[in-house]
């Protein structure tokens, strides 16, 4: 009797710590701004999720009771295994720590709630998260940008590995991170796992979404894990004296091609996203930057569809906007067009799906340099002011 108390015990103490609520992924920062940021984590089981967040003053982050804010809709606490908090009433350039923690919720019967165990993310073993909001009187900014990983992971850390994150104030993943979206692990396993790893958790990324994103049964579902409390997968924001517009450039064939199946409306789309520009390029945030960056995934020539509407609807709004520079990817080689050339009056850069774009701006010069895979310096865009 006794040794099947201590095996079922044994058992029990197994067992116990597999069945435990975990957190799979994340958390990673989305849309932070200067008063602003999202943090977003997922479990492996239906739970609900909390921040804690404390100011970076040098006191032990056990020392009081942190703010704890919930995900929440509606009033009520969300179960479920993605979580997202967006965090409002920031001060902009100001560093924050912060915990995410998960509550397993086991049932939910009438109006009778019963939890399960907690998770976290460490706070004691090693340092609490930090992240640090945007400042638009920065007077320096350096950022980095990559695309058409495919879910490379390798080629995604070699990458990141080349970035002195110290230095690093943010990161744009420029479209095609995944080749289809068909399962949620794709995603993780496929780069966001290593870039939580590497960065995501205290540098912000910004996620420009490309056309192989928008494929599969997944794809509808991509705002829920990036710009998940932002309205639109295209958006604008500013990081000391640069100004980024994201444009969202949907896919690049007919959305009448056979490949689509009828499921696409990208036509439509960029449509409503050109209205949204027209506005954008005109608002107190593009217009009093010191640089302006465009962020897309296709380029606006190549003579398919997706390009040539780019070109259509995007281009004359950007032609009189006037940005500095235009970045995107999609075709896997590196192109480069300059002022001028085919009657844009700002210069194109396509970064390939094997090279690395840095770039620091200052209150002298816009400066992009590109490295392939060996860090070799292969291109420098230099844009003095
Ligand atoms: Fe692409």
């Amino acid at each position: 009797m006794k040794k099947m108390f201590l095996t079922g015990l044994w058992l029990w103490g197994v067992l116990l710590p597999l069945m435990a609520v975990r957190i799979e992924h994340g958390p990673y920062l989305q849309n932070v701004g200067e008063r602003e940021a999202t943090v977003v984590w997922i479990s492996d089981k239906p739970s609900v999720g909390w921040i804690e967040i404390a100011p970076d003053d040098g006191t032990h982050f056990y020392a009081e009771k942190r703010t704890q804010l919930y995900d929440t809709r509606i009033g009520i606490k969300v179960t479920d295994r993605i979580h997202t908090i967006r965090l409002t009433g920031l001060t902009p350039g100001t560093r924050y720590r912060y915990r995410v923690c998960v509550q397993e919720v086991l049932s939910h019967k009438h109006h009778e709630v019963y939890y399960g165990q907690i998770a976290s993310t460490d706070v004691y073993g090693k340092k609490p998260l930090t992240f640090t909001t945007n400042d638009i009187s920065k007077p320096e900014v350096s950022f980095a940008m990559v695309n058409d990983i495919h879910g490379r992971n390798d080629v995604l850390e070699t990458m990141i590995g080349q970035c002195d994150l110290a230095q690093t104030d943010l990161f744009l993943f420029n479209g095609d991170m995944v080749s289809v979206s068909e399962t949620e692990e794709q995603i993780f396993s496929g780069f966001m796992d290593k870039a939580t790893e590497l960065f995501a958790g205290s540098i912000p990324m910004y996620y420009c979404r490309g056309n192989h994103e928008t494929r599969g049964p997944m794809a509808p579902y991509f705002k829920d894990y990036f710009n998940p409390r932002a309205e639109e997968l295209f958006y604008m924001f500013r990081q000391g004296p640069v100004c980024f517009v994201v444009l969202d450039c949907g896919e690049d064939k007919p959305d009448s091609d056979v490949e689509y199946y009828g499921i696409t409306a990208y036509d439509a789309y960029r449509t409503q996203q050109a209205e949204w520009l027209r506005t954008a390029l005109k608002s107190d945030l593009y217009t009093q930057a010191l640089y302006k960056v465009i962020v897309c995934h296709m380029p606006p020539f190549g003579g398919w569809h997706g390009e040539l509407d780019i070109a259509q609807k995007f281009f004359p709004l950007l032609k009189e906007a006037k940005p500095d520079v235009y970045l995107c990817g999609h075709l896997h080689e590196y192109i480069r067009k300059n002022a001028g050339e085919e009657g844009i009056p700002f210069p194109i850069i396509v970064n390939s799906n094997n090279t690395l774009l840095k770039a620091h701006a200052d209150g002298n010069a816009l400066d992009i340099r590109i490295y392939d895979l060996e860090g070799k310096e292969t291109d420098r865009l230099h844009i003095e002011k």
